[in-house]
C-alpha cells in the first residue's frame, strides 16, 4: 500500500479570528497478542501486531489551547499529571509535539496547557504510553477537525490519530480502535499498514469480543529496561530474524482462532508470544529480565487450574512482570473466585484489576 503522507504545511491558521478552547478525550491502553518488540525508521515495526483494546484502564487527557499575539513561533505548552507538574513527562510532550510540527504545523501558532490523568495507578505497569499519547494524538486530530474541518470522515479521523499516536508510541496507534486492533503490513489482511493500525473487531468471534483481561499487579517498581532501550536491544540480538518470521506465522494461526472463537489455539498462541517476548529479552546483549518470581508462580498456577478445570484461562505478558489474564466472559464467576482465592496473593498489597475488551476512545 501507498505510504500516507500527513505532512501539510497548509494547516496554518489567521488566529486573530480563532478563541481560545479545550479539547478532551478519553483513551484506553491495549494488550497486545501477538507483539510488537524490534521497530526501524521513525516507529514503524519490524513485524505485524494485534491486540485487544482495553476499557478500564484509560488516560483523560485535554489539551487547552490559546492563540498566541506576537510572532513567537517556539513551541509553548505546560504539562501536568492529575494536575500536578511533572517535568520529565513535560520535556517527552514537548519532544513529541516537536517532531509533529510539520504535520500540525498550527501548533506553533498557539500556547498549549496540557492535563492528563489515567484511571490505573500510576508505575502499575500498566502501558500508560499506549492510552496517554493516543489520548494526547486524538485531541489534535480533533483541533485540526476544529479548526479546519478537514478530517470530518470517521476512517480519515481515526488513520490520522493512529498514525499521529504511533510517532508517540508504537503500541498507542492500536487503542485507537474498539475491542481489537492490527498494526503492520501483513498480506493476511487488506489494509494493514505499518504506519498506522486498522480495527479488527468485525472480524473477532463473539466470544472473543467480551474477552475478559484481569491485570494482577505483581510489582509497581519501575522498569529496570524501558521499552524503548527494549526495541533498540532487538537489533543486535541473533534471534531476530526468525523471531519476525515466527510473529507472521502465529499472526495467521491467531486470526483463524480468532475468526472461529477456537480458545485453545488462541491460549497456545497467546502464551507463547509473551514467553518469546520475555526470551528475546533474555537473549539480548545484555541480557534481562523483567519477570519476577511471583510471576512464574502465578504462571504455574494458571497453568494447573486449566488442566484442572479445563476453563480456557490464558496468560499474557507485556514488557513487565504483570500478567494479563484472558478469559470468556461466561467464566468470568469461576476465574474471579480461582484469581481471589490463588492469585491475589502473589500481587502487590493484593491488588488487581479487572478489565475487558471495551468501546475504545471517546470525547468528552
Ligand atoms: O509501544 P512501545 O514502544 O511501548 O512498545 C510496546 C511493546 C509491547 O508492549 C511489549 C508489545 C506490544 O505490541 O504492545
Amino acid at each position: 500500500m501507498a505510504a500516507v503522507d500527513y505532512k501539510n504545511a497548509k494547516l496554518i491558521v489567521e488566529t486573530s479570528t480563532i478563541a481560545a478552547g479545550q479539547l478532551t478525550w478519553q483513551s484506553p491502553s491495549n494488550i497486545a497478542l501477538v507483539k510488537y518488540w524490534g521497530k526501524h525508521g521513525d516507529q514503524l515495526p519490524n513485524n505485524p501486531s494485534l491486540s485487544f483494546t482495553l476499557q478500564q484502564a484509560v488516560s483523560t487527557t485535554t489539551l487547552a489551547y490559546r492563540p498566541k499575539k506576537g510572532t513567537d513561533t517556539g513551541l509553548d505548552l505546560s504539562f501536568t499529571f492529575h494536575g500536578k507538574p511533572q517535568p520529565a513527562f513535560a520535556e517527552k510532550i514537548k519532544q513529541y509535539f516537536h517532531k509533529l510540527r510539520d504535520y500540525f504545523p498550527f501548533i506553533k501558532q498557539f500556547s498549549f496547557d496540557i492535563n492528563s490523568e489515567n484511571s490505573f495507578p500510576h508505575s502499575a505497569g500498566i502501558a500508560s504510553s499506549a492510552s496517554g499519547m493516543s489520548a494526547l494524538a486524538l485531541c489534535l486530530c480533533a483541533m485540526e477537525q476544529e479548526l479546519f474541518g478537514n478530517l470530518a470522515d470517521e476512517q480519515q479521523f481515526r488513520r490520522k490519530a493512529s498514525y499521529i499516536a504511533r510517532l508517540g508510541s508504537g503500541s498507542a496507534c492500536r487503542s485507537i480502535y474498539p475491542t481489537a486492533a492490527v498494526w503492520g503490513a501483513t498480506s493476511e489482511i487488506a489494509g494493514s499498514s505499518n504506519e498506522y493500525a486498522i480495527p479488527f473487531e468485525a472480524e473477532l468471534h463473539e466470544s472473543f469480543q467480551s474477552v475478559q483481561d484481569t491485570i494482577l499487579l505483581i510489582s509497581k517498581s519501575e522498569k529496570s529496561v524501558s521499552s524503548r532501550a527494549g526495541h533498540q536491544l532487538m537489533d543486535g540480538n541473533i534471534y531476530a530474524t526468525s523471531r519476525y518470521k515466527q510473529a507472521n506465522d502465529q499472526l495467521r494461526l491467531l486470526l483463524s482462532a480468532l475468526a472461529k472463537g477456537d480458545w485453545d489455539q488462541f491460549g497456545r498462541i497467546t502464551e507463547q508470544e509473551a514467553m518469546t517476548l520475555h526470551a528475546l529479552m533474555m537473549t539480548s546483549n545484555p541480557p534481562y529480565i523483567l519477570m519476577q518470581p511471583n510471576t512464574l508462580e502465578a504462571i504455574q498456577r494458571i497453568i494447573d487450574y486449566r488442566q484442572q478445570t479445563k476453563i480456557p484461562l490464558y496468560y499474557t505478558l507485556d514488557a513487565g512482570p504483570n500478567l494479563h489474564l484472558l478469559y470468556p466472559a461466561n467464566d468470568k464467576e469461576k476465574v474471579q473466585s480461582f484469581i481471589s482465592e490463588q492469585l491475589a496473593s502473589l500481587c502487590t498489597d493484593g491488588k488487581y484489576i479487572n478489565d475487558q475488551a471495551g468501546a475504545g476512545p471517546k470525547a468528552l
